[in-house]
């Protein structure tokens, strides 16, 4: 962590809490919520690995519309709920200290961005309607390479842009898998563990720990 000069943060899960949609129907959908938001985000991302390995790509979107479908016949949940669920799932939260982190951050000299498997339309509209414009240099959506993280391109992406070596990059996402795809290529790696989670077997263990982003701040400040 010694001489970091660009910060990468995954989107989904990390500083957008991908539950939020389904949270904000839990009076519609019942004691299940919790249950379902985890099952849709589990088979939305089984679908990027798998239309990676099979190489048929289809866009963060229409994946995560496949995988509400499957969910919501999984959990019998009324089909009209399905507009409702997509439409929060582009404005969803941040968690709460992830503005006041960036808005840190920014003061200093790194460069900001985020790596992720989201469209650039869809990172946008998150980032909008979260008023997190002015925070990041750039936003790395993986339709610029047309296939899902953990591939080695994905990871690549920022390494041409910003001309710096893979140590030179801290990369932070609350997914461990991305924690061990990131790492693996060779970045910094930062887990957000914030629900207390154990960490894959992947043949990786991450460089540092934190339990939310305010944690963060402290370990870049202690290594300038
Ligand atoms: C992303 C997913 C992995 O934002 O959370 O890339």
């Amino acid at each position: 962590m010694k001489k970091i000069k660009v910060i990468i943060f995954d989107a989904y899960g990390t500083l957008f809490d991908v539950n939020s949609a389904a949270e904000k129907c839990k009076e519609k959908i019942g004691d299940k919520w919790e249950n379902f938001a985890n099952y849709w985000r589990t088979t939305q991302l089984e679908y990027t690995w798998l239309r990676s390995l099979m190489k048929r790509h289809k866009d963060f979107w229409q994946v995560t519309e496949d995988s509400l479908d499957k969910s919501l016949l999984a959990f019998k949940i009324d089909p009209r709920m399905r507009s409702e669920l997509l439409n929060l799932y582009k404005i969803l939260n941040t968690f709460p200290e992830v503005k006041e982190v960036l808005k840190n951050l920014k003061e200093k000299k790194y460069k900001i961005s985020i790596l992720s498997n989201g469209t650039p339309d869809l990172l946008d509209g998150l980032v909008k309607s979260n008023n997190l414009e002015k925070m990041f240099d750039d936003i790395f959506s993986v339709e610029e390479v047309g296939i899902y993280k953990p591939d080695a391109k994905v990871y690549d992406m920022p390494i041409k842009k910003y001309e710096v070596a893979k140590n030179e990059v801290a990369f932070l996402s609350a997914n461990t898998w991305d924690v061990s795809g990131a790492g693996n290529f060779g970045f910094n790696s930062i887990w957000v563990n914030r629900n207390k989670n154990i960490f894959d077997k992947l043949d990786y263990i991450p460089h540092n720990e934190i339990n939310n982003l305010n944690e963060l701040l402290k370990l870049i400040y202690k290594n300038e």
